[in-house]
């Protein structure tokens, strides 16, 4: 199999960022959600918090990666009837745009608090002056649309078993590595 996709399948390279930045995100929910749980002013909570600034803004650039691999790109041929692949269609749009919308939030929340954004210990470009009540706003707005990627994430997983177990067309297969491969 190769690295680029056909009309039948995705290639290893499509798939290699499908699946670790699906990971990821997974991986910063998870811990994103627990951040303000976290006891003040320790080593522990400084370092939580720069982790998920660091691997959110790595999903960032894979996510980047993504989406211009995918322009020069073939996607493989959709299934189903025309609403179906439209309803796809506008649901992997959302998914893009809120993968790149989180983590943009999220720098710009964390900038007008007036914090450094960290890039694995690279301190990022400082963009604005701080403003706490924008940046109390800006939080609001991340987690809102933290949780409409979650949601939409879980319509997309249960999409993917729709295919695969009653439909059974081979549409989770096209993202999933051949046993040959
Ligand atoms: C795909 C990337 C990301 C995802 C999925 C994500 C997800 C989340 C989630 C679910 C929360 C908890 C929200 C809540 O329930 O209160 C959170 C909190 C937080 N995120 Fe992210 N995040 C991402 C990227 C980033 C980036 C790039 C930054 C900053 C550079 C960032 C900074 C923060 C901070 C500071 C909080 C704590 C907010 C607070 O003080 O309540 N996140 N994130």
């Amino acid at each position: 199999m190769g690295l680029r996709n056909t009309a039948e399948r995705y290639g290893s390279a499509a798939r290699a960022l499908h699946w670790s930045v699906a990971a990821l995100v997974f991986s910063q929910i998870a811990g994103g959600s627990v951040l303000e749980e976290l006891p003040r002013r320790t080593a522990l909570r400084a370092f939580a918090f720069d982790a998920h600034e660091s691997v959110g803004l790595a999903v960032l650039g894979l996510v980047a990666v993504r989406i211009a691999w995918r322009l020069v790109n073939v996607a493989p041929v959709a299934t189903g009837h025309g609403w179906q692949r439209l309803a796809a269609a506008l649901a992997h749009f959302a998914l893009y745009a809120l993968m790149v919308a989180v983590p943009v939030v999220g720098y710009a929340m964390v900038d007008a608090n007036g914090f450094g954004v960290v890039f694995f210990g690279v301190k990022g470009p400082d963009l604005m002056a701080a403003d706490k009540n924008l940046a109390k706003r800006l939080a609001e707005v991340h987690e809102t649309l933290a949780w409409l990627l979650v949601a939409l994430a879980a319509l997309h997983v249960a999409a993917a078993g729709w295919h695969h177990c009653a439909l059974r067309d081979g549409t989770l297969a096209r993202m999933r590595r051949r046993r040959s491969s």
